[in-house]
């Protein structure tokens, strides 16, 4: 037997890993500024996390949603305060797509309606709704089929105007287009969707799984926008476990839920919970949001001016640059000659940057040094 073969790798035995670094077999350090698809929050093997971790393992490994158990309760009272969103529910899940899932199901069984707009460049994960609200249909089986939707262009107010309907049952967003490129609606864009969700009946649903936990300097990205921007349900992922396997789909309180209309055997297990209250502690304790919006800052800056740089968006450590033509052979040297490993997204010129929260300023002036020498060699 083998690993089905449906990934294009990046050549690297990894052995293992620890803060911001990397390491294969033989002890070659990596300096990582991908996470793993922006998954690594707190660090790799964060010694907090792992002790949390080590001691729930030990205690309690698993048990289902058919009891209570406290691991729930604690993270939902970290989380709360540390999210500025003490008034959503958390339904936890395993992974991204599945978070999407259940928000497009509440959003249907609230309204009763079936129709989503979404956003060209979206990427939403690729379960069946998932894949059918995430713009490149080479993700859809025949199977994957049925779903209205309607794609506009991202922070084209008239054109969502025209989109959202009585039948619209939800709005779906990305906090900032990460597999897309880093490309981010405005303020008034953020608001006006919410003005004509509210208006029309329909729901607004956040994508946060890339951009939530802190990684661009608030703890949600919608979160840059103003106070009037409440999405009625938020999903995240990926910083939320540094690793291990937790999502959530966030219900603002008040939307009319029904016992038995959700439900997941793995989602919201002990450990995964732990792991996510870890998470939360890390980033309180060593105030890496505040961290990650001015190390960004600086960085970004600093990659303005590089001269064959073309363009820099983004915010806190959720980064793009574009260069001219194909990223792929710059990426290869960084990661081959100069021990750095960056990511890519859907526009073959774009470099992604999304290191872990904890990276430090000497890191990022590394990043810096490094891809100066391997542009200069291209
Ligand atoms: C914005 C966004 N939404 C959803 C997903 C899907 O998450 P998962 O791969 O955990 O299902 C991703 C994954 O890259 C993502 O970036």
């Amino acid at each position: 037997m083998r690993p089905l073969a449906v990934y294009a790798k990046t050549e690297l035995a990894l052995h293992r890993a620890a803060g911001c670094f990397l390491y294969d077999e033989n002890e070659r350090a990596i300096l990582d500024f991908y996470s793993g698809h922006g998954v690594i929050s707190i660090g790799h093997s964060h010694p907090h996390y792992v002790a949390r971790l080590s001691e729930q393992l030990q205690r309690l490994m698993y048990y289902s949603n058919a009891v209570d158990f406290a691991e729930q309760t604690a993270l939902c009272e970290v989380l709360g305060p540390l999210s500025g969103c003490p008034d959503y529910d958390l339904f936890l899940v395993n992974s991204g797509a599945e978070a999407i899932e259940n928000a497009l199901k509440v959003a249907s069984f609230v309204t009763q309606r079936t129709e989503v707009v979404a956003m060209r460049g979206s990427f939403h994960g690729r379960t069946s709704l998932a894949a059918q609200v995430t713009h490149a249909n080479r993700i859809c089986a025949p199977v994957n089929a049925g779903l209205k939707v309607t794609f506009v262009a991202l922070d084209d107010v008239a054109a969502a105007a025209a989109a959202i309907t009585d039948q619209t049952a939800a709005v779906l967003i990305e906090g900032i287009q990460g597999v897309g490129g880093i490309w981010e609606g405005s303020s008034l864009y953020w608001q006006e969707l919410t003005r004509l969700c509210r208006d029309r009946g329909a729901l607004l649903i956040a994508d946060e799984i890339q951009s939530g936990f802190g990684r661009t300097g608030n703890f949600f990205a919608f979160q840059h926008h103003g106070p009037t921007v409440k999405p009625d349900l938020i999903c995240t992922a990926k910083g939320m476990g540094n690793g291990y396997p937790v999502a959530g789909t966030w219900v603002r309180q008040g939307l009319p839920v029904t016992a038995g209309s959700l439900g997941t055997t793995f989602g919201g297990n002990p450990m995964a919970c732990t792991a996510a209250r870890a998470v939360c502690e890390v980033l309180q304790k060593d105030d890496l949001i505040a961290r990650a919006a001015a190390l960004g800052q600086n960085l970004t800056a600093a990659l303005r001016d590089i001269p064959q740089i073309k363009a820099v968006r983004g915010r806190g450590l959720m980064i793009a640059c574009d260069i001219e033509g194909d990223s792929y052979p710059l990426r290869s040297r960084l990661l081959h000659k100069h021990g750095v490993l960056v990511g890519s997204a859907s526009t073959k010129e774009t470099l992604r940057l999304l290191p872990p929260l904890s990276v430090s300023e000497d890191q990022c002036s590394a990043l810096l040094d490094k891809l100066r020498l391997a542009l200069n060699e291209s």
